[in-house]
Order: structure tokens, then C-alpha cells, then sequence
């Protein structure tokens, strides 16, 4: 592996774990919750943490360019993006959940490289970057080998949420066939996924920065993530995370 990509790994983990535990200063405090156009919660904490996370990517490498969920966009000729969404389940976090992460996604000439999921609460952290596989916590992970929809657990964010993207008949067909169902996931369902603690992590509303991590890291774990049509991308605006011998049953049922 070539010395840049090693060092990109080491930083994006160092700015991952620092931002996350940013983040537990407001955790659980009664913070202010201001509302954006989209109606999405923002807090400080998601603000102040982006903030930190910037200063740490500048201090160590100034060209490079970032597009953070918060504070938007710096270097954008430059051959080599961070994407940051500093806190991925801003529900959970207001809410007390402990399933909220902070995301990093390194895209090199376009071609996402890097994957970081850390869970500041949990203090899990994910880590993946093409070619050297997936690792939780620093030991390597793979996805599970469940076969058939019959044996798996399947989990989302946000079940009206599926449904009001127009998903709610596959997405019935896919509740109906599987084993187990659960919810509360943001990118927390997808380390599920990667770490063979869920086998199917479906999203129908993704931005960047929400997928940005997802790709290599699912990848790396031996898995496969798309959107909904099936391309392998982080900004197809939408996402799910299985293993590949689920992954034709699932698009079969999406195809219809
Ligand atoms: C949300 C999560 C969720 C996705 C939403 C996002 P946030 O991120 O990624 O999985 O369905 O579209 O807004 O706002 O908590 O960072
Ligand atoms: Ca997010
Ligand atoms: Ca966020």
C-alpha cells in the first residue's frame, strides 16, 4: 500500500475518533435543536464537531478538500475529498441513543478510498480502505454468510420513512420473507452489516455524506452496497448493505 494511503488511514481514524468524542460533551445535555430548510435537526454539537474535524484535516493536509455536511465545501480541485458528517443519526443523539456515529469517506480523483464509522458512545470504530480490508475495532471483519431471506435480520432508520419514498411494497415483501426486524440504524446498521451483527441495512435516502464511508467499508467486508438501482456509488441518494449471496434476492424484490 502506497505511504499516502497509509497516512490518510491513520489521520481519517485520529480526526474520526477525536470529532466523535467531541460530541459527548452534549451528549445527553439539553442542548438547543435548531431546524434546517430540510427540517433535519442540527445542534452545536454536530456544528463544533464538523469545525474540530476541519482543523485536523487542514493542519495536516491544506490542499486537500473537504465537503462537510455543516460547513460545506473547501478545495474542490483537488484530487483528494474528505466528506464529513460529523454526526450520522442526529435523532439518536438528541434522543439519548447511543447509535449515532461520526462518518468520514476519503475520495481520491472521485473514486471513494477510505471509509471510517465511529461510534463515540460505544467507542466502535470501523475502518476500511480498498485493498486492505475491513476492520472493527483494528481486527478484521467480514460480512455474515446468510444465505436466504428467510434466516435474515433486516433493519432501517426509519420505516415511514421507506414508505413515503415509495419502497413500502418491496420493502413489505422484504419485512415479510425475513427472520428478524429492526430499526434505529443510520450508518450504525451498516457497521451491523460489515461486522455480521445484521445481514441486510437498507436506507432509501442517502446524502454524500451520509454514504461516503459505506461503499468501502461493506465492500472491504466482503459485502456489496448500491442504491436502490443497483449502481455501486455513494451518491446515487440512496443505499443498502448486504452480503452477495442476499444482494440479487433483494434487487429481484426492488426490480419488482
Ligand atoms: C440521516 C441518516 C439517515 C438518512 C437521513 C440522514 P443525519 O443523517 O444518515 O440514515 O436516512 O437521510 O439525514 O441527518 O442524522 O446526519
Ligand atoms: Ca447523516
Ligand atoms: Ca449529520
Amino acid at each position: 500500500m502506497d505511504f499516502l494511503k497509509e497516512n490518510l488511514l491513520e489521520w481519517s481514524k485520529k480526526v474520526a475518533v477525536e470529532g466523535g468524542r467531541h460530541t459527548l460533551k452534549y451528549y445527553k445535555t439539553s442542548i438547543n435543536i435548531e431546524y434546517k430548510s430540510d427540517d433535519s435537526p442540527v445542534t452545536i454539537a454536530d456544528k463544533e464537531t464538523e469545525a474540530l474535524m476541519r482543523k485536523m484535516i487542514m493542519e495536516k493536509f491544506p490542499d486537500h478538500g473537504i465537503l462537510g455536511e455543516e460547513h460545506g465545501r473547501v478545495n474542490p480541485e483537488s484530487d483528494i475529498q474528505w466528506i464529513l458528517d460529523p454526526i450520522d443519526g442526529t435523532l439518536s443523539f438528541i434522543h439519548g441513543v447511543p447509535l449515532y456515529t461520526t462518518l468520514i469517506g476519503i475520495l481520491v480523483k472521485g473514486k471513494p478510498e477510505i471509509g471510517i464509522i465511529y461510534a463515540p458512545v460505544l467507542d466502535e470504530l470501523c475502518d476500511a480502505a480498498v485493498g486492505m480490508g475491513t476492520r472493527f475495532n483494528d481486527v478484521t471483519c467480514k460480512v455474515g454468510n446468510c444465505e436466504n431471506l428467510e434466516k435474515a435480520t433486516l433493519l432501517t432508520t426509519d420505516i415511514q420513512d421507506v414508505f413515503t419514498h415509495g419502497f413500502e411494497k418491496p420493502y413489505r415483501k422484504i419485512m415479510d420473507k425475513v427472520r428478524l426486524n429492526r430499526s434505529w440504524g443510520d450508518a450504525y446498521g451498516h457497521m451491523l452489516v460489515a461486522t455480521d451483527r445484521a445481514d441486510i441495512m437498507f436506507d432509501p435516502v442517502l446524502n454524500i455524506w451520509d454514504a461516503a464511508p459505506l461503499l468501502t467499508i461493506i465492500e472491504e467486508a466482503g459485502g456489496s452496497f448500491t442504491d436502490v438501482k443497483g449502481r455501486a456509488t455513494i451518491d446515487g441518494g440512496s443505499g443498502y448493505s448486504c452480503n452477495k449471496q442476499l444482494y440479487p434476492q433483494i434487487q429481484t424484490i426492488l426490480k419488482g
